[in-house]
């Protein structure tokens, strides 16, 4: 019996639900053939962040205010800001270079966290031929001033001004760190968003203590990770009006099909193509077709969600009862 693992994702029609996450394996033409060669269903190319745009926005603005400056008429010369060649050029090459070379969906990142006007390059990416958008809204209210209420409306305003540059879907990848995720999930597809990514990881500074310094800190994921998306799609699946896509711990065919039980469109993988390279999508088909096989499902639409809170058959286990049994029943040899 075959198994039919195809999948849709934002309106996409995927071949099976393993897609490439923004990373810097999917930021070069050479590096995108290799993962659509190794079968990937789909890529996210990596982020333009905000401050790139606005950084070479600034540096042509200067550039023609000092022309402009050495003679009022030298104003004539300088072509109006939205006609000049200025901002992400190189992305926008790789959008278009990726679209002429891949036969899979190539979705664009942005990243950004205020909703200004750096936003407009959205419909130049969707010019560029990218099939969605994920925007990354990658923001940490660090200000002692800034309350739940005005960050949450900022990550609203943000998504519905990207939205409405664009006729491509745009999924939202958000942090899990709102005082109400599911509402916030909700509010986030009425802005727009027709697909969610769960979830955003922050990098944790640590410090050094031999330098006495602060470093960022970039670690890969392991497995551990996946619960966190896993709960959440699980919750949020059949109660918001979108896509949902897993990102973060996905390492091996077990947690893609835990994630797919759990509601997951699709699951995006990062951290075990860096460390496992991209032959590893190949790895992760099989063991999901295997296991699928040997379970007698027919395709992922049929599996897709049917442990979802909404479907399985203890919907507390997600819940604050899962919580509790979980600290009154542990055990060790010292209690
Ligand atoms: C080296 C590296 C670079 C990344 N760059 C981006 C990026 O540009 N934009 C983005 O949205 N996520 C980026 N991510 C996050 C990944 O897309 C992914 O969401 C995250 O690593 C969790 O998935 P994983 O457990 O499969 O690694 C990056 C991750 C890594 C490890």
């Amino acid at each position: 019996m075959s198994v039919d693992l195809r999948t849709r994702y934002m309106g996409l029609e995927l071949k099976h639900p393993i897609v490439a996450s923004a990373s810097p394996l999917t930021g070069s033409i050479e590096s995108l053939q290799r993962l659509q060669d190794a079968g990937v269903a789909a890529v996210v190319l990596p982020s333009l962040f905000e401050e790139q745009i606005e950084h070479e926005e600034m540096a042509t603005h200067e550039l023609m205010m000092f022309g402009a400056e050495l003679s009022p008429e030298a104003h004539g010369f300088f072509p109006e800001m939205q006609n000049y060649p200025t901002g992400p050029e190189r992305y926008l090459k790789l959008i278009a270079d990726a679209k002429q070379s891949l036969s899979v969906p190539v979705i664009a990142s942005l990243n950004g966290h205020t909703p200004g006007g750096w936003t407009s390059i959205a419909r130049q990416l969707q010019e560029a031929g990218a099939d969605a958008i994920e925007l990354n809204v990658y923001f940490l209210a660090a200000s002692v001033d800034d309350t739940s209420a005005e960050v949450e409306q900022r990550y609203v305003d943000l998504v519905a001004s990207v939205t409405r540059q664009v006729g491509i879907p745009v999924a939202v990848k958000v942090a899990p760190y709102f005082s109400a995720m599911a509402n916030m999930a909700k509010r986030l597809t009425t802005a727009g968003a027709s697909g969610l990514v769960l979830f955003n990881r922050f990098l944790q500074p640590d410090i050094v203590l031999d330098d006495l310094e602060v470093s960022p800190h970039l670690v890969l994921s392991t497995s551990d990770e996946l619960r966190l998306a896993l709960r959440w799609i699980a919750i949020l699946r059949g109660r918001v009006d979108a896509s949902l896509a897993a990102t973060g711990g996905a390492h091996t065919p077990e947690d893609v099909l835990k994630l797919l039980l759990a509601g997951a469109d699709c699951v995006m993988l990062a951290s075990s193509l860096l460390t496992k390279g991209p032959g590893h999508v190949d790895t992760l088909v099989r063991g999901v077709r295997a296991w699928m096989t040997e379970r007698d499902y027919t395709s992922v639409a049929q599996m897709k969600g049917s442990l979802s809170q909404q479907s399985c058959p203890d919907p507390d286990a997600f819940e604050r009862a899962n919580y509790m049994r979980a600290l009154t029943s542990y055990t060790s040899e010292f209690v």
